[in-house]
């Protein structure tokens, strides 16, 4: 293919959207597939490998560039200068908007919902506000609406209406950052890095990585199964949210031209593993942290607990309940592995934050539970 590494697949594959779809360049792509050989080795797979997510790019990688790099550039299309966006309060979502963003010359508005307090998330809010985001909290989820409604009318009565980024990044034209990462990995299988999955682990949080995945591999022609480690709440996680996104982004890439000819989907393509989640988003579990100490250990690869542990803690049960043998499994590394410092150097003090996150730093940090 031609347009690899410089142009997304996605043009590759779908010609006639090229140049209705705006694209920026933000990532380094393709990402890496490494065998996990000790890992392998530990759990009785000879054909275990991970596609280095992570590494979407120099400073900040994982999952969010790849989305980016669509949703971005249709704000910077569309003249905008403000981004508004939602998340959990240690989002790792709009960390990477408003890093992104601000490379680009975007800031960044937030509305924050609640979560469990982990270390983690406490060093993404404080470099989200280093890096000059507008944090707004909301109290319950359904708090937002009425929240989005006044940022937004905000902006219009300055005559600088946002432009609005759904959670994750997964509306349809973010979902396609993942359409792409499906069809690099069928490039990948067919130059031979790796053999054809059977089956390829993901985290499912609000759906975009794991439905363009789906698409993607489809489209690549791959057979593999894409399996959906759930790892936020049901109601917004699961295989009727991922149908939904992936037929919207279906629908829109035909409206950009796109001649999508055999590419169909049917609810029975989204599988979705549910028994992983433990008590809920960010609520780390026994388990999820068991497997980022092995992923660390065996292969130096740094997890955490909200998404990539619970995912990989997936693969290990099925590994261990011999579901796997002889299979090829593909395990997406979607969480940034690069030291997260170097992006905000100097980080304010907490109490410098506004009043209503100041309980996020208060709260006791949970134990891991079963
Ligand atoms: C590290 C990491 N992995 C996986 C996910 C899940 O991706 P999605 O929200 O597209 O389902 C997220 C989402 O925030 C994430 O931050």
């Amino acid at each position: 293919m031609d347009g690899f590494p410089n142009l997304p697949l996605i043009f590759n594959f779908f010609p006639e959207s090229q140049g209705k779809i705006s694209w920026i360049s933000l990532g380094e792509f393709p990402t890496p597939i490494q065998k996990l050989e000790k890992l392998g080795a530990r759990l009785g797979l000879n054909q275990l490998y991970c596609k280095r997510d992570d590494l979407t790019h120099s400073q900040y990688g994982g999952n969010k560039v790849r989305k980016l790099e669509f949703l971005l550039a249709e704000a910077k299309k569309l003249n905008k200068k403000f981004l508004l966006t939602l998340g959990a309060w240690g989002s790792n979502h709009i960390l990477a908007t408003t890093f992104f963003g601000k490379q680009l010359g975007l800031k960044t508005i937030a509305i924050m919902v609640p979560q469990p307090a982990q270390e983690y998330a406490r060093k993404n809010i404080l470099i989200t506000y280093a890096l000059g985001c507008e944090l707004n909290y909301a109290k319950i989820n359904l708090a937002v609406p009425a929240k989005i409604i006044k940022i937004y009318l905000n902006g219009l009565f300055k005559r600088e209406p946002p432009y609005f980024i759904w959670a994750g990044g997964s509306n349809p034209l973010g979902t396609l950052g993942y359409v792409n990462a499906g069809l690099e990995i069928g490039e990948q299988v067919k130059k031979g890095i790796l053999p054809e999955p059977d089956y390829i682990f993901c985290a499912v949080g609000s759906c975009g990585t794991f439905t363009g995945l789906v698409l993607g591999i489809k489209r690549a022609g791959l057979k593999s199964k894409v399996l959906g480690v759930r790892v936020y709440e049901k109601w917004a996680s699961n295989a009727k949210s991922a149908y939904r996104l992936g037929k919207r982004a279906l629908a829109l890439l035909k409206a950009r031209g796109a001649k999508l000819s055999d590419l169909k989907i049917s609810l029975s393509d989204f599988l979705v593993l549910h028994q992983y989640a433990g008590k809920g988003y960010a609520h780390f579990t026994k388990v999820g942290v068991e497997a980022m100490k092995m992923a660390y250990e065996l292969e130096g690869i740094k997890l955490e607990g909200t998404y990539t542990g619970k995912a990989l803690s997936a693969l290990i049960d099925l590994a261990g309940k011999n579901e796997l043998k002889n299979k090829v499994a593909l395990f997406i590394n979607s969480y940034n592995s690069n030291p997260i410092e170097k992006i905000a150097p100097v980080l304010p003090d907490w109490r410098e934050l506004p009043k209503e996150f100041h309980h996020c730093f208060l709260e006791q940090i949970l134990e891991p539970e079963e």
